[in-house]
């Protein structure tokens, strides 16, 4: 089929480059020249696991293609994905929809009788329903839908080719058979698919996120009381996550959610809500929001206590600055805004990442990076462990506490490992564990 993704960002090169892997003729589109010749080139202009490979693939077989003009990409198909980003709004809570409306402004007059246009941004219920009410006016035989997309960066080219469900929100059984149509390898592989009107497949995709995200909120809270009580968060964790009906998926605790979804989703979601009416319905999603936000000031206090009460004239070695292994992307990461805060108040900061510097040197140019984890260390009063990456559970203890001032890290993530650590000199700290459950750990 031939189809256009318009919007190459994280979802939309993605998407782009996964249907063309599985045999589409596909068109992306970006107002951004720059990211476009870069696609065009066959590269891939972010850090995403296996999408090099795919956009390669699909650029030489010329099944991929890019452009900058929404009146090409309406000459080009019927079947138009729109991926651009909806922020937040800059004044408020709000999503920000500035982007998809110019779409469907650039796109709508030059649209074909009967074409389909597909929502796959993460939007406020309702927004087809208005889009569709645009185009009854730009493009009057063009049909809206909306078909959410649930891929975590850092997989997402397998969450695209491998989905748990697809969700088509669809108006009439012509968009549904031809959504059908685009996934039918998903759908031979046996992938659930569920039918439903747009409005309900726009609110599935921001009610995973608000409850995926409540979750992580639950089990931090549960390491504040923890704290508290003299209890181990991840002991609790484990447990609790044993019974099916709660299950042990993101129940990971420690500094928190960030990146370019959650943290924006539920803000707009409980916007939305209360536009609705239904604000008290979604009120806890506030509280969802200061569970996750205090983590950061409880990371940076318990820093601060760590070192006697004050940073001034402190060295802190950082792990991390990606908002989640895996990713280059630095949104809403912890991890920069709480190295941020040190660096505020008086620590000189050093900033490992293997993936993400180059964005993160671009938000916070006052940071000091370094591609080295020792370099990171050196001289350091204490270590700050902040995005999970596997490099850093692979470093030797021993060696790194050869490099420090003092032997003293804060593990933010809860996966490091406490005996290995204390076993190797350190003192080893955690949020949510007492030290007495450390395995030893002084
Ligand atoms: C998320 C959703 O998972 C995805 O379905 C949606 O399409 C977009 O938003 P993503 O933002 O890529 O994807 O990351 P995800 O892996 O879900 O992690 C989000 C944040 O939660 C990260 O900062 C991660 O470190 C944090 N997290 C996750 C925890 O703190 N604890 C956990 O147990 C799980």
């Amino acid at each position: 089929m031939r189809m256009t993704v318009i919007g190459t960002g994280y979802v939309g090169t993605v998407h782009a480059a996964c249907m063309a892997d599985i045999g589409h003729e596909v068109l992306g589109v970006d107002i951004d020249a720059e990211r476009i010749a870069t696609l065009a080139a066959g590269r891939a202009p972010l850090h995403e696991k296996d999408l090099d490979a795919l956009v390669v693939s699909g650029v030489s077989s010329g099944r991929l293609r890019f452009s900058t003009s929404l009146a090409e990409a309406a000459a080009f198909a019927d079947l138009h994905f729109v991926c651009v980003g909806t922020p937040q709004r800059p004044n408020g809570p709000a999503a920000d929809l500035r982007y998809v409306d110019s779409v469907v402004e650039g796109l709508g007059p030059h649209l074909r009788p009967g074409a389909l246009v597909v929502g796959k941004s993460t939007v406020p219920v309702g927004t087809a329903e208005r889009i569709a009410g645009r185009l009854a006016h730009l493009a009057p035989d063009a049909e809206v839908a909306w078909n959410p997309e649930f891929l975590r960066e850092g997989s997402a080219v397998h969450d695209t080719m491998h989905p748990e469900r697809l969700v088509l929100g669809v108006a009439s059984a012509r968009a549904d058979t031809l959504l059908r149509t685009v996934y039918e390898p998903m759908r031979r592989a046996g992938v659930p698919l569920f039918t439903t009107d747009p409005a309900t497949a726009e609110l599935v995709k921001v009610a995973s996120n608000a409850f995926l995200a409540t979750k992580i909120s639950f089990v931090n809270a549960m390491a504040e009381v923890c704290e508290a009580a003299g209890a181990d968060v991840t002991l609790l964790a484990r447990a609790v996550g044993a019974d099916s009906r709660i299950g042990p998926h993101f129940l990971d605790p420690g500094l928190g959610f960030g990146g370019s979804c959650f943290p924006k989703d539920i803000r707009a979601f409980a916007a939305r809500a209360e536009e609705l009416g239904a604000g008290e319905a979604v009120a806890f999603l506030h509280e969802v929001d200061r569970i996750n936000t205090r983590q950061r000031r409880r990371t940076v206090e318990r820093a601060r206590r760590l070192l006697g009460g004050t940073f001034a004239g402190r060295r802190v070695g950082v792990l991390g600055a990606a908002f989640k292994p895996g990713s280059d992307d630095v949104r809403d990461s912890p991890a920069l805004a709480v190295a941020t805060a040190v660096r505020a108040q008086g620590a000189a900061v050093r900033v490992h990442d293997p993936q993400a510097l180059d964005n993160a040197r671009a938000v916070c140019p006052d940071l000091t990076y370094t591609l080295d984890i020792p370099k990171a260390c050196e001289d350091a009063d204490l270590v700050l462990h902040l995005t999970q990456w596997p490099e850093y559970r692979a470093i030797d203890p021993a060696a790194l506490a050869g490099v420090v001032r003092t032997p003293l890290i804060l593990d933010a993530r809860n996966v490091l490992d406490a005996r290995a650590w204390g076993a190797a000199g350190w003192a080893f700290r955690a949020l949510g564990r007492p030290v007495s459950t450390l395995g030893g750990a002084s």
